[in-house]
C-alpha cells in the first residue's frame, strides 16, 4: 500500500490512474478505524480499479471545546488495517488548509437542523473538507457510512448542487452485538457510559417495533421511547430520509435520528422505520 502525505503528490497519482483507465474508490476518513471503515473499504473494494483511503482529522469541523485535540490519532495501526485490506493508497495529508484560507461551503438550513443546533459550524467544516478531498482525490465513487445519516444527506445534496462528478454511496451501520452503532468515539466510553450507550438505539428499534404494530402517531411513540434512554438525550426525532424536516405521521420511509450524551461523549444513531 502506498502512503501520501501531499495533496501535489495525491492528485498526480489519481491523474496517473486515471490516463490508464482505472476507476478510482475513495473512503474519506479521519482514522481510528474500526469495523464500521472496514465494511466502507469492501464496499470500496468491490466498486472500483483502485481504493483510496484517507485519513486527516480535520480542525474545521470541530466546535471550540469540542474533541478535536483528544481525538484517537492511531495512524500506524490505522495503516496496517488498511493494508490488510488491499487498499491501494493512503492519503494521510498533513494540512489541507492553506494559511489564509477565507473559503467555506455553506449547506444551507439543513446545516442547522439536529446535530447543527449545537454543532453550528460542523456541517460547513464537513462539506468543505469532503470538497477539498474530492478535488485533490478526484474519485469516481464515494463511500460514506449511515451512521452520520446527517452528513450523508447534507453530502449528497451538495454533491448534486455543485455538480460534483462523483458517484456517492452510503452503506449500513456496523453494529456490536448488543446494538451499539460502531464509532471512533466509543473509546471515551467509561464501562458503566458503555453499559448504558446502546440505550438509545434500543429507543429507536422501540419506535420502530410500535410502528410495525401499527401505531403511526410520531409524537406519541417518540415521548415513549425517549424514556428508555439513559443518558442525557438530545434529540429524538422521525424525520424526512430527503429534507430531514420532522414528520408526525410515521410511514416506511421516515429515518428516525437520535443523539445523546453520556459523560464527556456524544453519541448519534438512525435506523430507517
Ligand atoms: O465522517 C467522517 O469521518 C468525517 O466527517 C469525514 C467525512 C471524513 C470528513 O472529515
Amino acid at each position: 500500500m502506498k502512503i501520501i502525505r501531499g495533496k501535489l503528490a495525491m492528485m498526480r497519482w489519481s491523474l496517473l490512474q486515471k490516463a490508464k483507465g482505472k476507476r478510482i474508490a475513495f473512503v474519506p476518513t479521519m482514522g481510528s478505524l474500526h469495523e464500521g471503515h472496514l465494511s466502507l473499504v469492501q464496499k470500496a473494494r468491490k466498486s472500483a480499479d483502485r481504493v483510496v483511503v484517507s485519513i486527516y482529522v480535520n480542525p474545521t469541523q470541530f466546535g471550540s471545546g469540542e474533541d478535536f485535540d483528544r481525538y484517537p490519532r492511531t495512524l500506524k495501526r490505522d495503516a496496517a488495517l488498511l493494508q490488510a485490506q488491499g487498499v491501494d493508497l493512503l492519503f494521510a495529508p498533513v494540512n489541507m488548509y492553506e494559511s489564509d484560507t477565507v473559503m467555506k461551503i455553506d449547506p444551507g438550513p439543513m446545516q442547522h437542523l439536529w446535530c447543527g443546533a449545537t454543532r453550528p459550524d460542523h456541517f460547513s467544516g464537513v462539506a468543505t473538507i469532503v470538497l477539498k478531498l474530492f478535488n485533490t482525490v478526484q474519485p469516481d465513487v464515494a463511500i460514506f457510512g449511515q451512521k452520520d445519516a446527517q452528513q450523508a444527506t447534507i453530502l449528497k445534496r451538495m454533491v448534486r448542487e455543485l455538480d460534483v462528478p462523483v458517484q456517492m454511496v452510503v452503506c449500513p451501520i456496523v453494529r456490536d452485538a448488543d446494538g451499539l452503532a460502531l464509532s471512533s468515539r466509543n473509546a471515551y466510553l467509561t464501562a458503566e457510559e458503555r453499559a448504558i450507550a446502546p440505550t438509545l438505539y434500543h429507543a429507536l428499534k422501540s419506535i420502530q417495533k410500535a410502528f410495525r404494530a401499527g401505531q403511526t402517531n410520531a409524537s406519541a411513540v417518540i415521548e415513549v421511547a425517549s424514556k428508555m434512554v439513559k443518558g442525557s438525550l438530545e434529540y429524538l426525532v422521525a424525520v424526512d430520509g430527503d429534507s430531514l424536516q420532522p414528520v408526525k405521521r410515521l410511514e416506511k420511509k421516515v429515518l428516525l435520528l437520535g443523539a445523546m450524551q453520556l459523560g464527556r461523549t456524544r453519541l448519534i444513531d438512525n435506523i430507517r422505520l
